[in-house]
């Protein structure tokens, strides 16, 4: 089956892209929450992009499809995810294009010690070998050129990914994304939220997002453009409203050269594109990585009422912004949170993987075990669904 965009402009289904998700994922009334928060039944709603893979879900396997599908026709053999030690980009990209038949490694850097990020970092070195460990997130620009002529030096064709897959090629997996939201609004499956609220850390999701919903406005899909609100798990400039609407624009470029931009009603500029953006810094706590009270009220709130687990650095900031929004009478109309980190278990790692990871995640590793007080083994790890 084709990808939503595809099926919205037959003539982007010549778009390389390989299929790693299933899809759709469920759109699903949140009703207990929505009570909680003192809104109608039917105004709160979730996007079960937690859901998205067998293996592993969230919303990256959405940039990974056209990413992957990228490489793939350029011939790679090996491809790189950069990002911090417990990324989640990086462990959907391992278990994933290994599943292709890919080779895949990953460039990491440090970043606060969570349970989250402990889990998905033995997940990582569990699952390949090729995962280097660097000081600083400042080293990544050279780290990155360094891998790519290592790899070509050895013979091997290989893809390094930005941090988050941030191209404008992998924010049409979130362009695609809104057209099966769309879908599913037209399908009678939810209303047409008024507001999506989404995290924004490299800022494909959000600006893919917007670029999807815009493409869905212009040609009568939707009614009305929902608000996208952007929430920061990044500083600002990484996540200025700028960079978001950029990104966005660049994406919609490769729309327009792909379909002749006569079929989108002309030229998707920035500053179309950023109107139904709003960007909130206030759940950003002391940074990315970092837990934040509300957050935790929020994770426990959506254990409490049947919703997903949720992480601290990204979602559970997302969900504390709606609430804190809600809770303040912010909220008028229908609201989606767009829930965008795996829920599935994370596959089980031998004790061993850990031993002949590189020294400087060793040393992170057991610090963070000591740290967070709890006893987050490999072989402790739930088994693999
Ligand atoms: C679970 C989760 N949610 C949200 C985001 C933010 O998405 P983006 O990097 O596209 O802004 C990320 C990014 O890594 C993520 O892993």
């Amino acid at each position: 089956m084709t990808f939503a965009l595809a099926r919205a402009f037959p003539a982007l289904a010549a778009l390389p892209w390989t299929t790693v998700g299933m899809w759709p994922t469920a759109v699903e009334p949140m009703d207990a929450l929505a009570r909680e928060l003192g809104l109608a039944a039917g105004q709160l709603w979730i996007k079960r992009e937690d859901l998205s893979g067998g293996v592993y879900g969230g919303n990256k396997l959405r940039s990974l499809e056209p990413l992957l599908g990228e490489a793939q026709a350029a011939g790679a053999t090996r491809i790189y995810a950069t990002g911090a030690f417990g990324s989640n980009q990086a462990l959907a990209t391992l278990l994933h294009a290994q599943r292709l038949g890919l080779e895949a490694g990953a460039l990491l850097f440090p970043q606060p010690h969570t349970e989250t990020a402990l889990k998905n970092l033995i997940a990582i070195l569990g699952a390949s070998r090729l995962v280097r460990a660097l000081p600083h997130w400042s080293w990544l620009p050279f780290s990155m050129g360094a891998e790519r002529r290592r790899a070509t030096r050895a013979g091997v064709r290989s893809v390094v990914l930005p941090p988050g897959g941030a191209t404008p090629v992998g924010t049409l997996g979130y362009a695609s994304a809104a057209l099966e939201l769309c879908e599913q609004v037209a399908a009678g499956a939810c209303p047409l939220p008024q507001r999506i609220y989404v995290g924004a850390g490299s800022v494909a999701t959000s600006a893919g997002l917007l670029l999807g919903l815009r493409l869905a406005l212009r040609t009568g899909r939707i009614r009305a453009m929902p608000e996208v609100v952007a929430v920061r798990v990044t500083p600002w400039p990484v996540t200025g409203a700028f960079r978001i609407a950029g990104l966005a624009a660049r994406a919609g470029a490769l729309v327009s050269r792909q379909l002749g931009s006569t079929l989108v009603g002309g030229r998707l500029g920035k500053a179309e594109l950023g109107v139904a953006l709003r960007v909130t810094g206030a759940q950003l706590g002391k940074g990315y990585g970092f837990a934040t009270a509300a957050g935790e009220a929020a994770i426990a709130a959506s254990a409490r009422t049947g919703g997903p687990p949720l992480d601290v650095c990204y979602s559970a900031k997302v969900m504390a912004a709606l609430m804190a929004e809600a809770r303040a009478g912010g909220v008028s109309g229908p609201v989606l949170f767009w829930s965008s980190k795996s829920s599935r278990p994370l596959p089980p790692v031998d004790e061993a993987a850990l031993a002949a990871a590189p020294e400087r995640m060793q040393r992170w590793i057991e610090r963070a075990r000591r740290g967070l007080g709890a006893h987050v083994e490999a072989k402790q790890l739930p088994p693999a669904a």
